[in-house]
């Protein structure tokens, strides 16, 4: 499996050819990253001016634009809040557009998440170990279980200073899943019924999001892990536009600042090939059924 998939294009919507999609979606499913050297998220005029880290208020790690449009963790007001939520919506729009048309097979079947800009420098930043981003991990969401849905991310960088965002790629999930799980912490009984009644988890916890957590957790928390991981350190330049199942992909960033984020949830059942998602990597590494 290659790390990363290229496909030259400069077109958002496409169009793209059928062996073109057919080959990113087989690279996607795999665990390849999808990498668009020249798909360019272009800002507009004006938009350059939210640029900087102080758009984004001391509580988050990121700007965020829910599909209902509430906005979170923006210092901004009046014109120059209206001009963030402009470019999110913009680049929200565009990569739901890069979805739909190089992957035919999943359209009608994606649901939105959120759009995330991210205007701190990474390194350097000073991060609880479960926040940090730097330490290899696979996503998992402590509030929003994914029921076995898969979570796919598009990303650009659109620093304005010529520099590259950094990730170290892991292993395959699955030798990261075999190397983790057996010291992974066990869930606390109760605890995913409990969570759901007080409202910290939207709707319940299943026994995959259990065990993504765990993975999650148990790679952040694990330094020799950490070290002795085999990595694949990738430059992202200013322009680059990339995407991945990150549920999937072990990554890390590393180096950064000014990168935008689109988040979708795709059920196990739309995937050209189910038997890759970590739901059923899992399930046959356990034995049981996980949702
Ligand atoms: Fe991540």
């Amino acid at each position: 499996m290659d790390v990363l998939h290229a496909i030259d294009s400069d077109a958002w919507a496409g169009p793209f050819a059928s062996d073109e999609q057919g080959d990113a979606v087989g690279a996607l499913e795999q665990g390849s990253i999808l990498y668009f050297p020249h798909l360019n998220f272009t800002l507009r005029s004006g938009e350059e001016r939210l640029l900087m880290p102080r758009v984004l208020d001391h509580g988050g790690k990121n700007v965020s634009l829910e599909p209902d449009g509430t906005l979170s963790h923006a210092t901004l007001s009046g014109g120059t809040k209206d001009c963030l939520r402009g470019m999110m919506v913009r680049f929200s729009d565009a990569a739901a557009a890069l979805v739909e048309t190089l992957f035919p097979t999943y359209r009608g079947r994606v649901d939105l998440g959120p759009t995330s800009f991210r205007p701190v420098e990474i390194e350097g930043r000073k991060a609880r170990p479960l926040a940090d981003d730097t330490r290899l991990h696979v996503d998992a969401f402590p509030s929003v279980p994914m029921n076995g849905r898969r979570i796919l991310r598009v990303f650009a960088n659109v620093n304005p200073d010529g520099k590259a965002r950094l990730w170290n790629v892991g292993e395959p999930f699955a030798d990261m899943a075999r190397n983790i799980l057996p010291r992974a912490k066990p869930p606390i009984p109760g605890a995913a019924w409990f969570y759901a009644a007080v409202g910290a988890t939207v709707g319940r916890r299943t026994p995959y999001d259990e065990l993504m957590l765990g993975l999650h957790h148990g790679a952040k928390l694990d330094l020799a892990y950490q070290a002795k991981c085999p990595k694949t350190p990738i430059d992202f330049p200013p322009g680059a536009v990339w995407m991945c199942y990150t549920d999937q992909v072990v990554h890390a960033t590393l180096k950064g600042q000014h990168a935008l984020e689109q988040t979708f949830y795709v059920p196990v059942g739309a995937m050209a090939d189910p038997s890759r998602s970590p739901l059923r990597v899992l399930e046959r590494m356990t034995g049981r059924r996980l949702v």
